[in-house]
């Protein structure tokens, strides 16, 4: 059942075209397909298959004749002519029993698909690869009003409507939608003058959400013809939002369909955040028009190819939208949050695996996040300008190819002449690289010793060192920058840089703007980091130097119960009371890291991690800097308050952010007065749910709660807010209680992805209730992945993850996550997906 990177070969056969007609139908939907084929050239074999799955076959034809092809679990085997031939198949096939959401199923009464990555093979027969590349015409009959799929529309009447998609393109990106939908209109005009209609498709009741994802949407058009040269290529754009989605979105060719949290908004019912994640979801199903969709992916172990890049393509369109630094940091907490523990746990895995079984567990930080650090190495090592030479090239030489990461890697030394033999191993190997940094001087010369170190890896004992870009700048001893940001490159396992000319010991900012995904195991003095905390010329550095010193309070705090010194709290202080400085820059030097993040550190130091000790520690933390900072506190809540109507952007959610950070420490001090009134008197959902939160955080907020789900109720997305936030927020000691009761409430749904995760995505991330020592949310946990497996295999192998940290804890949290896997594992009819998952987990 593994398959490997290795065996790839190519297609014994090709498709030119596609002909699908549907005639819908709920539980009996008609599939008519009809495949212009040929043998491939380059193929091997001459064995004719075609996938499919859960589908019954009604007749089949080869060149007009009937066949009684052979059929099994996988798809159809027949013999075929050695010259270009035409398939026809009918198959019938039950939308409304799909929970899987995988192929064509039923969300709210409409009709919607997801494909990717094998999800086309459950609604017809097809060689479904991504190197089989088609143009489609597609026929859709149907009573429901609007019906949609790929490309441009030819034509449409009564009950039936005809589109043509005239770009080749794999089976996983074809999308068919039809139902009762209200569309938010607009129009762009490329650089090249054409005209495109864009349209963003929603259920009636929720057209009011869509101003701001239409607005990004042409934000990112806009972008990606200004900063990659790259115009959209259709006359329509369509967007739909569905309630019931497995991820965020997805990309299909000119039909994006999106999960709707990641689309739709509105200042009353969406968060700041939501719309940052909205705008960058947008831009990113937008910019895979080009990378990966134009050009797409020889294999699925090819996918960071078109995921990294893409992820890479919207940090970069973040950036400019809102601000490169915060971006910059934001990333850098997820990334090291949730890549570099995969990277240090039994899920490790290359940013272009070796073997799957179910590529659908591989849609992972790795291959996106880490996939998108690799493309920014890239970048800053050949720079700027050979980085769009080298994209030039790339779309050039490879629009309409089923591309590899070789592809990719070959462009870059054809256009800059650079070797990237070495550098090509941040591709195949997993693993985070630990950097140890020394220093010396001596005669106004600064030597900089460097060495590298990948720990292992399941099934990758031995590591190599990496190309390491490394960005450092030198300080003096009064704050000037004496050394500006320099790139040194590291190849081997062991290196030393030296620095000349320089009047005395020089301060040292390392790894600058985050320059490669690399854990620093570099001790550098409180004292030093305190001062880089206050005079680092790098913002990335400047916010990372009282991350690290927070980190380290927070693990003394934890394991020695010591208190916090003195010159952190003022250190923390000082950059608040810096009105000079960006308020969401404030507030994130203000937030500290999560509860988890400290698990990792107390682990990374030896010593096995105690969640409810650490969240002790937390809250002990927060109390003093609440205190520390009283006096100035609510005049910074008051100068951060923002007027007029509300504005999504950066500077008004940068205000929010700090001001809302200043009542989640005030509310510690004043019994939750401040949030009372902020709940009481707030027109937007930021404020509310900040107030909410804080109040929860002191066990407080049953009324507002109740408020809430009353002013809610009818609003799904934020009623996923409402079971999201009890669950987040709740002491450790009842979490478990608390999501066991959400279960109950007749609004949780465990067909709705979205609504799963709200309850148990939550619980998870309440990291002290998660791993409360009695092992009740292990078996809670549990019980419902079971439940959800038997609907939908993807949504439970994804969650399951919750648990693959299991062996850092202690002998008692360890036996309960063990059996509460065992019991998953050993689930009768367990999907092949969470048996991937449970067994990699167990190890
Ligand atoms: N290509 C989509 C995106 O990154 C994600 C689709 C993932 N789907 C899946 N079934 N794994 O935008
Ligand atoms: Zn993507």
């Amino acid at each position: 059942q593994t398959i490997y990177l290795k065996d790839y070969t190519p297609p014994a056969y090709l498709v030119d075209h596609v002909d699908l007609r549907f005639v819908l139908n709920e539980t009996k939907t008609r599939v008519f397909s009809k495949l212009h084929m040929r043998p491939n050239p380059d193929a091997a074999s001459e064995a004719f298959f075609l996938h499919g799955e859960d589908i019954t076959l009604i007749a089949a034809k080869i060149d007009g004749t009937a066949i009684d092809p052979q059929i099994d679990a996988t798809g159809l085997h027949h013999t075929v002519p050695n010259a270009p031939f035409i398939f026809e198949a009918e198959v019938e096939i039950n939308p409304s029993a799909n929970t899987a959401l995988e192929g064509l199923y039923m969300s709210g009464g409409m009709y919607c698909t997801q494909c990717e990555a094998q999800g086309f093979r459950k609604i017809t027969y097809y060689p479904d690869r991504p190197d089989v590349m088609a143009t489609f015409t597609v026929r859709i009959e149907s009573d429901l009003p609007v019906l949609l799929s790929n490309g441009n529309p030819v034509e449409a009447g009564d009950g039936w409507a005809e589109w043509h998609d005239p770009w080749p393109k794999p089976a996983y990106l074809f999308a068919l939608v039809a139902g009762e939908l209200v569309n938010h209109p607009d129009h762009f005009t490329t650089m090249a003058g054409k005209e495109v209609a864009l349209n963003i498709w929603v259920r009636p009741g929720d057209e009011g959400k869509c101003a701001f994802g239409m607005q990004a949407l042409k934000q990112s058009m806009k972008w990606d013809e200004d900063v990659y040269g790259r115009a959209y290529d259709l006359a329509v754009f369509n967007i739909v939002a569905v309630d019931d989605f497995n991820m965020g979105a997805m990309e299909n060719k000119g039909l994006n369909i999106f999960n709707s949290a990641a689309v739709l908004a509105s200042p009353e019912t969406a968060t700041d955040a939501n719309f940052e994640r909205i705008e960058a979801i947008i831009a990113h199903e937008y910019f895979h028009n080009w990378t990966g969709n134009r050009i797409t992916c020889r294999d699925w172990f090819q996918l960071c190819l078109k995921e990294g890049l893409t992820v890479f393509r919207d940090q970069q369109f973040t950036g400019d939208m809102r601000g490169a630094a915060v971006k910059r940091i934001d990333d850098a907490i997820v990334l090291r949050a949730h890549q570099f523990r995969e990277d240090a746990g039994p899920l490790a895995h290359p940013v272009r695996p070796a073997s799957f079984v179910e590529i659908n567990n591989f849609y992972t930080v790795t291959v996106y996040e880490k996939g998108a650090e690799i493309i920014g190495m890239l970048r800053r090592l050949v720079g700027p300008e050979n980085y769009d030479k080298a994209l030039d090239l790339y779309f050039s030489r490879h629009d309409g190819d089923a591309a590899t990461i070789e592809d990719w890697l070959q462009v870059f030394e054809d256009a800059t002449g650079r070797d990237l033999t070495q550098f090509g191993k941040w591709y195949a190997q997993a693993g985070t690289p630990h950097l140890s940094v020394s220093e010396s001087f001596e005669d106004g010369t600064y030597i900089l010793h460097l060495s590298q170190q990948t720990p292992p890896t399941p099934g990758q004992p031995e590591k190599e060192p990496l190309v390491l870009p490394i960005a450092v700048g030198l300080l003096d001893q009064r704050g000037t920058e004496i050394v500006p940001t320099t790139l040194l490159e590291m190849t081997e396992a062991s290196q030393s840089f030296t620095f000349d000319d320089l009047q005395d010991r020089p301060v040292l900012s390392i790894l600058r703007d985050f320059s490669a995904p690399v854990i620093l195991k570099h001790t550098q003095s409180d004292a030093t980091r305190a001062f880089l905390l206050s005079h680092d010329t790098d913002p990335f550095n400047r916010w990372d130097a009282g991350r690290s010193l927070a980190q380290d309070v927070l693990v003394r705090m934890t394991r020695d119960q010591a208190t916090p010194d003195q010159s952190f709290l003022d250190g923390l202080a000082a950059v608040l009371r810096d009105d000079s400085l960006d308020p969401a820059f404030r507030a994130v030097v203000l937030s500290f890291p999560s509860e988890d993040d400290t698990a990792t550190a107390l682990f990374d130091a030896g010593v096995t991690p105690d969640p409810t000790a650490i969240h002790q520690a937390h809250e002990a933390l927060t109390l003093y800097l609440a205190q520390h900072v009283q006096d100035i506190s609510p005049r910074i809540y008051a100068d951060m308050t923002v007027t007029g109507p509300y504005r999504p952007d950066a500077a008004d959610a940068g205000r929010r952010s700090l001001g809302n950070r200043m009542l989640s420490l005030m509310s510690k001090l004043d019994g939750g007065k401040q949030a009372q009134l902020q709940f009481a008197q707030a027109d937007n959902m930021t404020q509310s749910q900040a107030a909410l939160t804080a109040l929860l955080k002191i066990g407080k907020g049953a009324d507002e709660l109740a408020a809430f789900e009353t002013a809610w109720h009818a609003d799904r997305l934020v009623m996923d807010k409402w079971f999201g936030l009890q669950v987040g927020c709740a002491a450790p000691e009842q979490a478990a209680g608390t999501a066991r009761k959400l279960t109950a409430h007749p609004a949780f749904d465990l067909k709705n992805p979205n609504r799963f995760r709200a309850v148990f995505g939550s619980l998870k991330a309440n990291a002290a209730g998660f791993h409360d020592p009695t092992g009740a949310s292990y078996a809670l946990l549990a019980d419902w992945l079971i439940k959800l497996d038997a609907l939908n295999p993807q949504t439970a192998a994804r969650i399951s993850a919750a648990f693959d940290a299991w062996k850092r804890y202690d002998a008692n949290r360890q036996t309960k996550m063990r059996t509460a896997l065992q019991r998953i594992a050993d689930t009768p009819g367990l999907s092949r997906d969470t048996t991937e998952m449970v067994t990699r987990i167990l190890g």
